[in-house]
């Protein structure tokens, strides 16, 4: 069972993979910094909106405009703050113009999203509007339909309690939409006061068993091992600055 700084430390190198990431060379192209997700890394709670806008390209954090600021408010109102939570996307890069993510990129883009959950482990995940939704429900079922109708659903190798909410921006402009959101956000306390959904059997690997001939080539290993972490070595990241980061 790893440790949470060690999820950290595991959540940092995900980061660092992804501001390399080129898997969208159109968004690799335009983008100006890559918005991998921010808050605390070991949150019980998690919001996963659906792409980063501009201030969030500008700003290399999720949620840092208008509809971030309504965002925040909410959290106020049940007694959170960004700090107690962790705030991702369903897309790490500003798609042009804020058009809608293509399947393609979100496709290629989940595994990071993925990756975050397997590492933060939250109990509670608020999908944000109809991208999210859909893509933790692997189901295309809209927003509209499903907000506020919690679930508990097991995306890869985690169990949470899936909240469906209306997306921020859509409830900045229409005021029975943000009543909604309101409503449906006051029941998160109750969520995270349940008790942990049980999680799925860890998938344990069969004990590997060596034919001789590969028996005679561990033996080389350590000479191997250590090219291979001198190479490691040579190419390592650059630590990654926490404020870019943004964990707490
Ligand atoms: N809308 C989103 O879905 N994500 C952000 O980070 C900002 C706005």
């Amino acid at each position: 069972m790893r440790t949470a700084q060690e999820r950290r430390e595991d959540l940092k190198a995900v980061f660092h993979e992804a501001s390399a990431c080129t898997r969208c060379p159109q968004l690799a192209a335009t983008r100006t910094t890559v918005v991998f997700g921010s808050g605390n890394s070991d949150a019980d709670l998690m919001f996963v909106g659906e792409a980063p806008g501009r201030s969030e390209d500008e700003q290399g954090l999720p949620f840092v405009g208008q509809a971030g600021r309504l965002l925040s408010e909410l959290l106020g109102e049940i007694g959170l703050e960004r700090s107690d939570v962790f705030v991702a996307n369903v897309l790490k890069c500003r798609p042009p113009g804020n058009r809608d993510p293509l399947p393609q990129e979100i496709a290629n883009c989940e595994d990071y999203l993925f990756r975050q959950l397997e590492l933060i482990r939250p109990r509670v995940v608020c999908t944000l509007g109809n991208f999210s939704t859909k893509l933790l429900r692997a189901d295309p079922t809209g927003i509209t339909r499903l907000h506020g109708r919690t679930e508990v659903r097991t995306i890869g190798p985690r169990t949470v309690r899936l909240h469906p909410l209306y997306h921020p921006a859509a409830a900045l402009y229409t005021r029975s939409l943000l009543d909604t959101l309101k409503a449906d956000f006051a029941r998160i306390p109750d969520l995270l006061a349940l008790d942990p959904p049980p999680q799925p059997e860890p998938v344990v690997a069969p004990p590997a068993v060596l034919e001789p001939d590969l028996i005679e080539r561990e033996e080389e290993a350590p000479a191997l091992e250590v090219e291979a972490r001198r190479v490691e070595e040579d190419e390592a990241p650059a630590p990654v600055p926490e404020a870019q980061l943004g964990l707490f």
